[in-house]
């Protein structure tokens, strides 16, 4: 058994979280219907896809559309990140005025295009813009204020340390730590050591209460298992392995929850497609999201084919919800996701578009 409890509440700042199984910001994923299926699946935490300050600050409609929050939400974070210390804390106060409970700074997307712009990820490159970055953010907002990072820029600037030092010493709420470089993208295994380099500079730094949470290769419960047993954070954050796979939060809370039978997956399905048509509209640009979530949740049975060959021509939901029958007609109701086909390796799952540079 893990030394630490998945289930149990977790402190972040004067928040408590029920648990400590978070979903991770996910461009053009993670959005408000797919976080309402991941909270009611069990996730501790949803946080907004990361938002750009510049566009926040020049009051971009698609950033104002994505910071809409669901009554039904019980906690939710929004992250940003921008190419400096002053713009990124002008973006919190925009920020300010939606209804936010938590405020991440993103600190290790690779995106070429991001990076170039001295957004992301390039921040590992100097430390002493982290330092600031958090001072001038914190004296804009009351609230909670993380960071995600990764390990380092690239292998000479493996700095996961010095970076967790200048965080926990400006007084950040709570630390997430992707064990991977830059230059690794998401291409090679989550380094636990270099996770756990990080959680040993926080402790030092402010004691054992100081929240870490683990992020690389988690998608069900060994693995959630694994990333606190060999780094000694507190808590992890699910990000691959929740694509199409709102039920890697049950499975990580509750040890041996079996996987879905055909039934509890349509349902699951049927709801989600519902929030996103409540939310979006069942028009054929609304729809299109939604293309991407249904070919992540197609694997596991078979059958799968023809809705799978048909989504680039689905435009309503009524026309999803008919192939997703005529697919599963020749199924027992029974039958558990992944009973006859191997589960999707999180390495090899699809990134977003926007989100691979
Ligand atoms: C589709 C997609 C979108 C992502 N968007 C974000 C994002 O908005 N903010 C962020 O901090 N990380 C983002 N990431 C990175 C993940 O949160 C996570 O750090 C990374 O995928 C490693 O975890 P994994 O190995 O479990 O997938 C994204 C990853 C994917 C696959």
């Amino acid at each position: 058994m893990s030394p630490i409890m998945l289930d149990s509440e977790l402190s972040v700042g004067a928040l408590t979280l029920p648990n400590r199984v978070l979903l991770a910001p996910l461009v053009a994923v993670s959005d408000l219907p797919f976080r309402r299926i991941c909270t009611e699946m069990g996730a501790g935490l949803t946080t907004i896809e990361m938002l750009s300050a510049q566009t926040l600050i020049y009051g971009s409609r698609t950033s104002k559309a994505l910071l809409a929050r669901h009554s039904s939400e019980p906690l939710l974070g929004a992250q940003l990140t921008g190419p400096t210390p002053e713009m990124v804390a002008d973006g919190v106060e925009v920020l300010e005025g939606y209804p936010l409970d938590l405020i991440d700074i993103n600190m290790g997307c690779p995106v070429r295009k991001i990076v170039a712009k001295q957004s992301g990820s390039a921040i590992l490159k100097d430390p002493e813009r982290i330092s600031r970055t958090v001072a001038l953010v914190r004296g804009r907002t009351q609230r909670p204020v993380t960071a995600k990072i990764r390990l380092g820029y690239d292998q000479e600037r493996r700095n996961v340390a010095e970076v967790v030092r200048r965080l926990a010493a400006g007084g950040v709420a709570m630390i997430g730590i992707h064990g991977r470089l830059r230059e690794d993208r998401y291409d090679v295994p989550v380094d636990y050591a270099g996770i756990a380099t990080g959680v040993a500079a926080a402790r030092a730094e402010r004691g054992a209460d100081f929240p870490i949470v683990g992020n690389g290769d988690v998608t069900d419960a060994q693995s959630a298992h694994d990333m606190i047993e060999k780094t000694g954070c507190d808590a992890v954050m699910v990000s691959r392995g929740a694509l199409g796979n709102p039920w890697v939060f049950e499975q990580i809370l509750r040890p041996g929850t079996p996987q879905p039978t055909v039934l509890e997956w349509r349902r699951v399905l049927m709801r989600h497609l519902a929030y996103h048509c409540e939310h979006y509209g069942d028009k054929p640009f609304a729809i299109l999201p939604f293309r991407k979530q249904l070919l992540w949740y197609t694997s596991g049975f078979p059958g799968m084919r023809q809705l799978r060959d048909s989504l680039g021509a689905i435009e309503h939901k009524d026309r999803i919800i008919e192939l997703i029958d005529l697919c599963l007609k020749e199924l027992d109701p029974e039958t558990r996701r992944y009973a006859t086909q191997a589960q999707p390796d999180a390495v090899a799952a699809s990134l977003s578009e926007r989100y691979q540079g």
